[in-house]
């Protein structure tokens, strides 16, 4: 698979045919993009997860219809994972497919929804229901892009890029964790709460730097799982460390109306998911951050900051998986207690199955970098959490 995610727009100069699918929450931004003259048409949508389905999809085709569109169209989808899931899926099945490119707005879709290839949207309520696998032509992670990010989905996005980390890396995961936790009592948060990275705009530019290094290392970790495995038939499966818990969080929520944001249920998840690691003996809590393949050859453990106290004073070694992982998510601003019974998740892991027979996959953290799969009845969630 060639490279596809870039640090900057690529000419679109030599494309024959350009369109613009955008939500309408970065509408200058997209005024930006469109003056550069490239676009033959633009659409912009109203982005909601209750509107993220094939009523959208149909209203993007019929655009890219009405506009022209031949086979040769490259739509850029401009957005969050919302979006581009959407737009990407209506490019999919244009014509039988044309070009889509993605230029993610949040964190989490420049780190996760935007890369891989997933596109589709709900059905009658059940999440993603209708949707190809088909990859993005480009995808053009921008963190300027994020300077009128709500700080409330900036850390949905902090979530999954964890998550990512902690799938591969000790000591990115612990670099991470420092940069994000010290973020949260930096003035550029405290002042304003619904404007995430005022520091995107510092003089240093520091700040910008750490940030776009951290996405890039996120992205290439979940495109390179994505190239050794295009349709999820094994590797790419890990990607969801804590999904099964928080599909049935966020399930649960809905069913209730409570407001829950997929990356916040993630983090709930994942620290469920360490749980049930631990309780299953997957965890070696012998220090599993330093047997970490990534960690292993580094120098001492402080030099990735995992020997110190976390904000929450528990040090590393001396407390279980799940409950530094807490540690570490909370620090980082996130909620990491699940609000229901465990009870209630069970129930939303039934109704979430849909006809499948078999029992639950969960997602297991063995220690950073090493994960292991298990097929289980949800009810025995409520013998061991
Ligand atoms: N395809 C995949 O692999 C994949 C992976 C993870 C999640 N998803 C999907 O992604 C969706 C969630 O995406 P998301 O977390 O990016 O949220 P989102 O797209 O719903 O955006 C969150 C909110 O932020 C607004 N917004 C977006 N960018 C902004 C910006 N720069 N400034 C101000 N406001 C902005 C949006 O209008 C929306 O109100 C879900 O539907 C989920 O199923 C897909
Ligand atoms: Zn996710």
């Amino acid at each position: 698979m060639e490279k596809r995610l870039l640090q900057t727009l690529p000419s679109l100069s030599g494309e024959p045919e350009c369109y613009l699918v955008y939500d309408a929450a970065v509408e200058a931004f997209a005024a930006r993009l469109l003056s550069g003259g490239a676009f033959r048409g633009s659409l912009a949508l109203e982005v909601s997860e209750q509107a993220k389905t094939m009523d959208s999809v149909l209203t993007v085709c019929r655009f890219l219809l009405e506009a022209g569109a031949t086979r040769k169209a490259l739509v850029v989808a401009l957005g969050g994972g919302t979006l581009t899931d959407m737009a990407g899926f209506a490019a999919s099945i244009y014509k039988r497919g044309v070009r889509y490119a993605n230029i993610p707005t949040t964190l989490l879709a420049q780190v996760d929804a935007g890369i891989g290839g997933k596109t589709g949207v709900n059905l009658d309520g059940y999440k993603n229901m209708l949707g190809v696998i088909r990859q993005p032509e480009w995808v053009w992670l921008c963190p300027e892009v994020l300077s009128t990010l709500p700080l409330r989905e900036f850390r949905c996005g902090v979530a999954e890029l964890l998550k990512t980390f902690l799938l591969s890396d000790a000591a990115l995961y612990a670099d991470a964790v420092r940069f994000f936790s010290g973020l949260s009592s930096k003035k550029a948060f405290s002042e304003d709460k619904s404007m995430v990275l005022a520091g995107l705009s510092s003089k240093t530019g520091v700040f910008e730097d750490r940030l776009r290094d951290l996405i890039g290392r996120a992205a290439e970790i979940k495109e390179g799982i994505v190239e050794r495995d295009l349709y999820e038939t094994g590797e790419r499966r890990k990607l969801n460390l804590g999904h099964t818990f928080a599909h049935a969080i966020e399930h649960e929520a809905l069913r209730r109306g409570d407001d829950i944001r997929h990356g916040e249920a993630v983090a709930m998840g994942v620290v469920l998911a360490a749980r049930l690691s631990e309780a299953l003996g997957e965890d070696s809590t012998d220090k599993p951050w330093n047997d970490a393949p990534s960690a292993r050859g580094l120098s001492a453990p402080s030099a990735h900051g995992l020997s110190t106290p976390s904000p929450h004073g528990l040090s590393v070694g001396s407390a279980s998986l799940a409950g530094r992982l807490a540690a570490d998510f909370a620090a980082c601003g996130l909620p990491v207690d699940c609000p229901y019974p465990i009870a209630s998740l069970v129930d939303a892991m039934h109704r979430d199955k849909k006809g499948e027979t078999e029992g639950v996959r969960f997602i297991l953290l063995r220690r950073v970098g090493e994960t292991e799969e298990r097929v289980l009845q949800p009810e025995v969630l409520l013998e061991l959490l």
